[in-house]
């Protein structure tokens, strides 16, 4: 039987080669097998950012930029997190359900909230019973994300436990779907740090819509170390996230590349890497181009996702209101 798989994507900044291998590739090919949701999750956003003009604008980007990684609204529901208000009301009910120590633990909120000390809203701090509202709103089996959502998921399932333990089967429990390679792509600048959309630095993210030049510019910058030598090599992060995004992108194995780079420098493998990542981009950058065109056609298919998706979400809020003795 088909599956149920759930996952979003926030509109804010530009999507890196991070989102793409740790999530939208994945998503992609998922999209024969699985009965597939993809969400903008633009309630997520302003958690954040609140800037009208910025968010219009980046929902629709996003939007074009999933369609031409190879999204098919005809085999999957693509929808914008607040056109179905479900996911609103779902919140609030789970978080009269949510123990305030469980959201206290959430390592995500503290690093955000570091990174954004003026400005730490209840949104923020509840970003979780939001997230956990997408994926049982629609009895999600599968949750397809990168690592760094790991923690989110086990509160997801941890919060189904509960309310099921409390009110029979309710929920479906979700199994997180993480990829082996390509999970936790890091910033070029400072391969400490995960590739992300919100860090600062020039040099820190490959953009899915950087032309070559600018491909070639960031990896001939990025840190790397004095050893040379071109390996999987956990404890040498910089170059070992290089050799990770080749890796995915070759489709190649590990004792491949090594051996094809045995003895070659530094400069040359990331001139490979660079024109590889370039060809990659290509055929995206050109379709996105291509989408934008038209605008009108991508709210259309943002309308009709909104359409199905809550379709679907309206009877288990439903049914979930009822359980609870709500009217
Ligand atoms: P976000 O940009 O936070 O909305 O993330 C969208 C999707 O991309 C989620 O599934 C993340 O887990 C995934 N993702 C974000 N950053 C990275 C990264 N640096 N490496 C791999 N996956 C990532
Ligand atoms: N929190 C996720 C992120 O930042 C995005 C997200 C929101 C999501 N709701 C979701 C992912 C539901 C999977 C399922 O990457």
């Amino acid at each position: 039987m088909r599956k149920r798989l759930f996952s979003g994507i926030q509109p804010n900044g530009s999507i890196h080669l991070g989102n793409y291998l740790g999530a939208i590739r994945n998503w992609v090919n998922l999209q024969d097998e699985d009965d597939c949701l993809f969400c903008i999750v633009d309630l997520h956003a302003i958690t954040i950012d609140r800037n009208p003009e910025v968010l219009r604008k980046e929902i629709r980007e996003t939007a074009g930029i999933l369609l031409a990684c190879g999204i098919d609204p005809e085999k999957s529901t693509l929808f914008v997190q607040s056109n179905v208000c479900a996911h609103s009301e779902m919140t609030w009910i789970i978080n009269c359900f949510t123990p305030f120590g469980w959201l206290n633990r959430m390592t995500q909120f503290k690093e955000k909230s570091k990174d954004h000390q003026k400005d730490v809203s209840v949104g923020l701090f509840d970003y979780p019973v939001l997230m956990a509202s997408d994926i049982l709103l629609y009895k999600t089996d599968l949750v397809a994300v990168g690592e760094d959502q790991k923690q989110h998921l086990e509160f997801t399932r941890n919060i189904a436990q509960r309310i099921n333990s409390i009110y029979g089967d309710m929920f479906v429990i979700p199994e997180p779907l993480i990829p082996n390679n390509g999970a936790r792509i890091m910033g070029l600048h400072d391969p400490t740090r995960k590739m992300s959309k919100s860090e600062a630095g020039k040099y820190h993210a490959i953009n899915m819509l950087d032309p070559p030049e600018e491909i070639r510019y960031k990896i001939m910058r990025a840190q790397t170390d004095s050893d040379r030598r071109i390996s999987f090599d956990r404890a040498r992060s910089g170059i070992f996230n290089l050799i990770t995004i080749y890796e995915c992108l070759s489709g190649s194995t590990r004792e491949e590349i090594e051996k094809s780079f045995n003895g070659m420098g530094y400069e040359e493998f990331k001139e490979e890497l660079s024109v590889l990542i370039s060809e990659t981009l290509k055929p995206i950058q050109a379709r996105y181009r291509k989408i934008m065109e038209n605008p009108d056609d991508i709210d259309v298919i943002l309308i009709d996702g909104a359409d199905r998706a809550s379709a679907m979400a309206g009877p288990v809020l439903f049914e979930f209101k009822d359980r609870i003795g709500l009217w």
